[in-house]
């Protein structure tokens, strides 16, 4: 193809992979909607329950069906025993490299590996929506020489997940935050860790290997790994006052101020305000509000970047949310993915739908026909 003809996208900036009816969002206008329903909606009034259920089946559930899909995702709250074994085996891992090593072991033991239905989809995405907590926050007491904490089977989704890091039973509204949290991180259309599983679901892969494949673009600092950035960098600024000549030195020396900027938000991410208010709440309950006023200062140094289209991302709070929690930094990233299992498999089941190999193509500017010489006779 002669190279006038070629348009390189590096990255796949502004590139549709294909059509979708889940995920919209509108990064000029800063909207986001999952099925249709605007993610304020959904943070303010949904439940993580109910938006797993609305990601999975594109549709709101009523009373009966909603009741039917909470059973099911606790019934799912077990893990088989070989996957503890893998856990103590890699515990002095990261927790993401543990977690994407406890996922693919769970194939092993899925009877539904190889049922590639949208029901089987469907039922695997419930299984790891339970399970994914539960390796998340075995693995962090396992690795302190500490018993796994037992799944409840009655707390609400988001409160077992708190209740199994020290097993106290977090208060309604800390319950409540963490559900937020999980709302506004179920699915954010095609970005990076959505691509990844589409592309290996695109080989006609199994469902564990999609997301699997899904964990390890996840745990990149440009993408999931975010959240712990942000609270490396609060306390780097260390009081609200450094923060305006902090974020300077970062910017003169062309770092990036993690928890800002999105390939598609140049609008103000929806997703952040609702986590910022959990901060303010949480950090006047807890007696430390300097965490709070670190972020709105470094929020306020950002703003001459907001013109440029770099806003506060989803990351930007959440990190705060869970270090007010007294959740390990290390577990901020898993704490992205416990939220994106649904998102996840929703779009694994909509690549599964009209399913195509994904194979993009490289522009070739090497060297062509060169003379094979012999190692004998090469300089
Ligand atoms: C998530 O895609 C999704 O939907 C992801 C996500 C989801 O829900 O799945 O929304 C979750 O990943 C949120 C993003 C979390 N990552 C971070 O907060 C890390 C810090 N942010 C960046 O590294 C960056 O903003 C990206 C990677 C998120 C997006 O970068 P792009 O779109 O590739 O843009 P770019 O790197 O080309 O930057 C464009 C310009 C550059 O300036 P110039 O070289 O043109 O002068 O903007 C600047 C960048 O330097 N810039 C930043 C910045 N982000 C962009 N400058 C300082 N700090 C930043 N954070």
């Amino acid at each position: 193809m002669a190279e006038k003809e070629i348009s390189l996208n590096r990255g796949l900036q502004g590139i549709y992979l294909d059509r979708t009816n889940t995920t919209f969002i509108d990064g000029k206008e800063g909207v986001l909607e999952y099925s249709g329903y605007n993610i304020d909606d959904l943070a303010e009034n949904s439940t993580f329950e109910e938006t797993s259920y609305l990601l999975m089946y594109g549709r709101l559930p009523n009373k009966k069906q909603l009741s039917e899909f909470d059973s099911s995702l606790k019934d799912a709250r077990v893990l088989h025993q070989k996957t503890y074994d893998i856990i103590d085996i890699v515990k002095d891992s990261h927790p993401m490299d543990v977690l994407r090593t406890a996922i693919s072991s769970i194939s092993s033991f899925d009877e539904d590996r190889d049922d590639f239905s949208e029901e089987a989809i469907i039922r695997k995405g419930i299984k790891l929506t339970s399970q994914v907590p539960i390796i998340v926050m075995s693995h962090n007491r396992m690795r302190k020489g500490l018993d796994p904490i037992e799944s409840s089977k009655t707390l609400s989704h988001a409160a077992n997940f708190l209740y199994m890091l020290e097993g106290e039973k977090p208060s309604e509204d800390t319950a409540g935050l963490m559900d937020t949290d999980f709302v506004v991180h179920a699915d954010h259309g095609c970005n990076a860790s959505a691509f990844t599983t589409r592309i290996v679901t695109g080989t006609n892969a199994d469902f564990y290997g999609s997301i699997t494949a899904g964990i390890a673009a996840l745990s990149g600092p440009s993408h999931g790994g975010a959240a712990e950035g942000v609270m490396e960098l609060v306390k780097d600024v260390g009081t609200a006052d450094n923060a305006a000549s902090h974020v300077k030195n970062l910017l003169a020396n062309r770092e990036r101020v993690m928890g800002f900027g999105h390939r598609v938000y140049k609008a103000a991410d929806p997703r952040a305000k609702h986590l910022k208010e959990g901060v303010k709440r949480l950090s006047e309950e807890k007696g430390e509000t300097e965490w709070y006023d670190i972020l709105l200062a470094v929020q306020e140094a950002m703003t001459p970047y907001a013109r440029r289209g770099i806003h506060a991302n989803v990351d930007f709070f959440a990190g705060a949310v869970y270090y007010l929690l007294g959740i390990p930094s290390d577990l901020f990233v898993p704490i992205f993915a416990v939220g994106r299992i649904p998102g996840w498999t929703i779009q694994i089941l909509e690549q599964m739908r009209h399913n195509i190999l994904i194979r993009p193509l490289l522009q070739y500017t090497g060297e062509r026909s060169k003379e094979y010489i012999s190692i004998d006779n090469r300089g």
